[in-house]
């Protein structure tokens, strides 16, 4: 990337067009996200502030729907990953669209339950889940579990034979393909999530134990296989590779005469956080479509999604509290609160999200800003990983200017932490 201002200036602008950045825009000099003048909403509220568009939400579902549905799965079931974001507006939004709920706690259970959620709707696929949380979800009734080793097999078997219930699952496969270009693998040979699909594909294996037990268990309702491959994946070929696998796992089990009715392919479907070529939802389904043509028409197909249906919904506004000049020109824009408090995956993902002025102003030059969080810990500042090494071209910042950060829907409030006993930010949310 060039650093030439004009050609930065412009692009500033320009990759509000990108259709990630749905309903941003800047009229004038002033940034609106969903027809709200920024600076206007940020000075009536304390910021840090998350500012979510529950029309970004709705959006970026049916974006989903509609690149799936034309798959003609004999069904197709959206799951809203309830981990990658706590809010009660958010889940209820997903819940309006007639969504299924991914979830991976008690916790996240309770919450469904309490906005009046239908628990057969609920996938739980955690891979550890203790007995406590097994009797709880089989109370429930909860649709479906996943089943990730031989321990999880027997101690859910244990409680349903306790309880003489059974219950629907589906066994939670890793292709054992290590995405590389993807931070958050499931799928490595060596990563903890997972039944290993058998190495040379023969069904002599680990699997086939677990296999071969659970089709017989009086308590367990094989439905079919789960594989959640990772987050933000943007490596489609590894992507077609792993899911090769499973679609022949699935051919393999139909030849010995048992039905897979479902295929649940999890979630990782990446937004924009200033990468190059990050792959659309509609190149997702593409492999989908190519990988398990045939199958298909006979498969419940269910997906489960986080990031994507949830990021580009929400922005997280700080205001500049300090500003510092460094030698050899570096320019320190400190804001108001620190990234262990509000957006984690800056200092633990290195996200690049982007950062935009809430007052843009075309006549300045261009500075490079090292952004940093407010704790006195030193990790706590903005990496980024593109040309710039971190460092954010903006227009001259002033202390008390707001700036935000785009794409902080997913994964921020709930990883965020009350570090130094600071307060967490508060949350803004425009109902459609
Ligand atoms: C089993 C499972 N499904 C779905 C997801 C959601 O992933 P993403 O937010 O990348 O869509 C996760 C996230 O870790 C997961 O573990």
């Amino acid at each position: 990337m060039k650093v030439g201002a004009t050609e930065v200036l412009n692009s500033e602008r320009d990759i509000l067009d990108e259709k990630e950045y749905l309903l941003f825009e800047y009229q004038g000099n002033n940034l609106y996200f969903n027809e709200l003048n920024l600076e206007e909403l940020l000075k009536q509220h304390k910021t840090p502030l998350f500012v979510f568009s529950q029309k970004i939400l709705q959006l970026q579902f049916e974006r989903i729907y509609k690149a799936f549905t034309s798959l003609n799965s004999q069904s197709l079931k959206i799951a809203f990953s309830v981990k990658s974001n706590p809010l009660t507006e958010v889940a209820q939004t997903f819940m309006e669209k007639n969504a299924y709920f991914e979830v991976t706690s008690i916790g996240e259970v309770k919450h469904i339950n309490a906005l009046g959620g239908d628990p057969s709707k609920i996938i739980f696929t955690n891979i550890v889940k203790n007995v406590s949380t097994i009797e709880y979800c089989v109370d429930q009734g909860i649709g479906l579990f996943a089943i990730d080793s031989w321990s999880d097999m027997k101690r859910i078997e244990g409680v349903c034979e306790a309880l003489e219930v059974s219950v629907n699952i589906l066994l939670r496969v890793n292709p054992g393909i290590q995405l590389e270009d993807t931070l958050f693998s499931c799928a490595g040979r060596n990563s903890k999530i997972g039944i290993l699909t058998p190495e040379n594909l023969t069904m002599d294996s680990q699997f086939k134990d677990i296999f071969d037990y659970c089709v017989k268990s009086k308590w367990l309702n094989f439905q079919g296989l789960h594989a959640h491959l990772g987050s933000q994946i943007v490596n489609l070929d590894q992507y077609r590779e792993g899911m090769r696998k499973i679609s022949i796992l699935i051919t393999q089990i139909e030849e010995i005469g048992l039905k897979v009715n479902t295929l649940d392919i999890g979630g990782g479907f990446p937004i924009y956080y200033g990468e190059k070529n990050v792959p659309r939802i509609e190149s997702f389904s593409e492999v989908i479509k190519e990988v398990f043509a045939g199958q298909l028409s006979s498969l419940d197909l269910i997906l489960e999604s986080g990031r994507y249906l949830t990021a580009p919904a929400g922005i997280l506004a700080f205001e500049i509290s300090v500003i510092k000049e460094r030698e050899s020109n570096l320019n320190i824009a400190c804001v108001n609160g620190s990234f262990y408090n509000t957006i984690p995956d800056v200092i633990i993902a290195d996200w690049q999200f982007p950062i935009k002025k809430v007052k843009y102003n075309l006549e300045v030059p261009l500075i490079k800003y090292q952004i940093v969080g407010s704790s006195n810990d030193t990790l706590d500042y903005y990496k980024g990983k593109d040309e710039l090494d971190g460092l954010v071209l903006l227009g001259k910042i002033e202390e008390k200017e707001y700036i935000v950060f785009l794409q902080a829907g997913a994964y921020s409030i709930s990883f965020n932490s009350t570090y130094c006993m600071e307060e967490r930010p508060s949350v803004y949310f425009i109902h459609n």
